[in-house]
Formats: structure tokens, C-alpha cells, sequence
């Protein structure tokens, strides 16, 4: 079947308004992606008709809306094709995804001394609560830097790895520079040395298919504001054998079974990681989103980006006076770039938004990555599903105007 962008299009109501009067070119979807009318709908829904606390009540709404979110688990775990919904604890986003997994399974098992393996172009949500380990524990941090075009590669990584490497932790897709990483390799290659592997999905997840099942990490992080879903969704994927080894991160109602004045009991499966009322609602938004990105289809969507993706890259490539940075060719449709000479990534971004056209501007939380580049910041066009040829223009027309203002 044919992708129709402008059918797509046409479910995400923001994307019909103007900014700046001009039509919305919105390639901000790197830090978040917008929602389609179905997620919307289901919000209110929830809200309006059929909203309850969860896991709670004996009455009817507490029982629908409990229903509600529940499915979403394995909404989630289709989606990744996670071998059982039991591997997925849902949380507010990626962040607290690694936080939980640096507190609860990482912190109890780690001393001074030991090591976590990371890539140069982690985001600061798998670079921060390793540090906190450094900082608190002496734990080492050991980086693997990627190549002039952005590319990891998977033996760099595996030979960084030593008898006292307790953790590799990388991201799937850079949200920098778009270059997907061979993280089966890694994780394969990791295993076969007795350590566990944690994946940023953030972005992959948004992109590509992902399948779960094949990969194989011991986890595997998503964020739904960046999968057309609410913001405050998400969820963790947790190999089962790594689950039994992680203690509860948070500790409150929901994931005990029975408190007493000496002693508690923790609930089991992925309920025991999710303590006080939970994201009810946007978990259900993200449960939408997933079946809406299913029902279109992953490998169409892939595709389609990869379309843009190509255009974008000729175009780009054609501004002579742009900096491109990394050419990976695993790259998706995420483009970061400076222009020669004296313009700020952010006066850029001010200019565009002036088209109407929103990028973003700064380190995108990816600090290490631009000291490697050499650059404190950059610009940031990030495509969706829904973006179009005719954006990947507007995007262009925008620069050269640019260049034009600023010399
Ligand atoms: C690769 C990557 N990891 C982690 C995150 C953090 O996600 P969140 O802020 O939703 O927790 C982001 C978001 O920008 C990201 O792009």
C-alpha cells in the first residue's frame, strides 16, 4: 500500500495550524513528536467518561479504567515484540527508566572500581545516573568515542569491555546525529562476556521496527512523548533474569503486598518497580499511539523517513556552507549542522522560526558528544512520519536565507 503522508498528515490536528504566519513545518520531533487525534480523543475519554485511580477499586470505573491500562503493557510488548508483557514496567519516560535500573539493579551490585561502558553519544538520560554511581561509589566510567561519520563500532565497544565491566550501556539511535547502532552485536558480543547490556531506545523505538526478541538486551528504554504518545508515558523493558536481581527503586503503595510494622512484602512482576498512582492516562494515550503507529505500519514509516532522510541529506549536502555533522550510513532522518562562520546554532533556529519552520538549537543533552565534535552546539531538524518533501524544501529555503542574513 502507498504511504499517504497527507492522510497522516491530516490525523495530527497542530500540524494544520500556522506559526509565525506560515504553515508549521515542525521538524522538532528529536525532543518531541506530536499527537495524533486518536491519542486526543482517548485523553478526554479517559478523563471525561471513564477515569478511576487503578489497581484499587471494587467499583466500576476503577475496574475499566485498570483494564484500560493494563492492555497498554501489552500493547508495549507487541510493539517491541518483548517476549512476554511480565518484561515491561511502565514509567514516565526514559529518564526514570535508567534512573530505576542505576538505583535498583545497578547501585546494590556495583563497588568502587568497577566499570560501565558508554558511547560518546549517549543522551544525558544514559550519561547522568552513571555518574551518580562514579560520584557516590567510585564506579569508572569508560567511553567509546564513534568515527568522523558518527558511526559505533560494535568491537570498539566490545574490546573497551574488561574483567571489571559490570555494564555496557548504549543508545540505539543517536538523537544528535540519527546513526543507528548495531546494538544486537553489542549485546551478543557483551553476553558472551558475562555482562549485561542496557539500550536507549528513545529514538530508535520512534523510527524503526524493533524487535525485542532478536536483539535480546537486558534493557531496553522508550519514551512515549517521543512515539506520538502523551508526555509522562513510558516504559522499561527488563529481561526477566535481570528483573529477579533489581530491587524496587520507589517505595510506596502499589508495588508492596503486605506492610507490617516489622516487615513488607513486595508485589511481584513489574508492579513491584511501579510504586503510587502511575501515568493512568497517559499510559492509556501511549497504548493509542503504538496501535496507531502499528496500524500504519513500522516498515512503512521506516521507509518513508528513509525517503526523506535521502532527500534531505542531497540537500544539505548541496549547502556548501553547512557542517553536516556525521554521515553515517545508518543514519535516520535526524539532521545536526552548523553554518560556516559566525551564526549561532541558536540564531539559526530563531530565523527558521520565523518560517514557521521549528528545529532546535543547543547540545540536545548530548554534552560529551559535542565536545567530541569539537562544536558547543548545533541545529537540529528532526523528521517524523508525518513530514513531508516539501518541509525538507522549506528546511532549505530557511538556510539559505540564513546564510543570506549572516553572511
Ligand atoms: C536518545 C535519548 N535518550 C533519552 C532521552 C530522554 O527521554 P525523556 O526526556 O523522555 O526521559 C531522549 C530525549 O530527548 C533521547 O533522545
Amino acid at each position: 500500500m502507498m504511504y499517504d503522508v497527507n492522510k497522516i498528515r491530516a490525523d495530527f490536528p497542530i500540524l494544520s495550524r500556522q506559526v509565525n504566519n506560515r504553515p508549521l513545518v515542525y521538524l522538532d520531533n528529536g525532543a518531541s513528536a506530536q499527537k495524533p487525534k486518536v491519542v486526543i480523543d482517548a485523553v478526554e475519554q479517559a478523563y471525561s467518561m471513564e477515569y478511576a485511580n487503578v489497581h484499587r477499586g471494587l467499583h466500576y470505573l476503577s475496574n475499566l479504567a485498570t483494564d484500560k491500562y493494563e492492555a497498554v503493557r501489552g500493547t508495549i510488548a507487541r510493539f517491541l515484540n518483548a517476549p512476554s508483557e511480565d518484561n515491561i514496567i511502565f514509567n514516565s519516560g526514559t529518564t526514570e527508566g535508567i534512573n530505576m535500573v542505576a538505583y535498583g539493579w545497578a547501585m546494590p551490585r556495583m563497588q568502587a572500581g568497577d566499570q560501565i561502558v558508554l558511547s560518546i553519544m549517549e543522551h544525558h538520560a544514559n550519561i547522568v545516573p552513571w555518574h551518580f554511581l562514579r560520584e557516590r561509589m567510585g564506579v569508572e566510567l569508560v567511553w567509546v568515542d564513534v568515527d568522523a561519520n558518527g558511526d559505533l563500532d560494535p568491537q570498539r565497544v566490545l574490546d573497551a569491555i574488561t574483567d571489571k565491566t559490570r555494564l555496557v550501556a548504549v543508545t540505539h539511535m543517536s538523537n544528535v546525529l540519527g546513526t543507528v547502532v548495531d546494538v544486537k552485536t553489542i549485546v551478543q558480543g557483551a553476553r558472551t562476556k558475562g555482562v549485561p547490556t542496557l539500550v536507549d531506545g528513545s529514538q530508535a523505538s520512534v523510527h524503526m521496527p524493533v524487535d525485542l526478541s532478536d536483539i535480546d538486551p537486558d534493557f531496553y528504554a522508550i519514551t512515549g512523548h517521543k512515539l506520538y504518545g502523551p508526555s509522562g508515558s513510558g516504559a522499561i523493558y527488563v529481561k526477566s533474569e535481570r528483573m529477579a536481581e533489581m530491587q524496587p527503586f520507589l517505595g510506596g503503595g502499589d508495588m508492596i503486598k503486605d506492610v507490617h510494622r516489622e516487615h513488607i512484602s513486595y508485589n511481584s512482576g513489574p508492579m513491584r518497580f511501579e510504586a503510587g498512582t502511575p501515568g493512568i492516562v497517559q499510559q492509556i494515550g501511549l497504548g493509542v499511539a503504538l496501535d496507531y503507529m502499528m496500524n500504519v505500519g513500522m516498515d512503512a514509516i521506516a521507509a518513508h523517513e528513509q525517503v526523506l532522510r535521502d532527500y534531505a541529506r542531497s540537500k544539505l549536502d548541496g549547502l556548501n556552507w553547512l557542517n553536516v555533522q556525521g554521515n553515517s550510513a545508518t543514519k535516520g532522518a535526524i539532521f545536526s549542522f552548523t553554518l560556516e562562520g559566525a551564526a549561532h546554532a541558536h540564531d539559526i533556529s530563531t530565523v527558521l522560526d520565523k518560517k514557521g519552520v521549528a528545529v532546535r538549537a543547543g547540545h540536545h543533552c548530548a554534552q560529551p558528544l559535542m565536545e567530541h565534535m569539537g562544536v558547543p552546539a548545533t541545529c537540529r531538524a528532526s523528521f517524523g512520519m508525518y513530514n513531508t518533501i516539501e518541509e525538507v524544501d522549506a528546511l532549505v529555503d530557511g538556510l539559505e536565507f540564513c546564510r543570506e542574513l549572516f553572511g
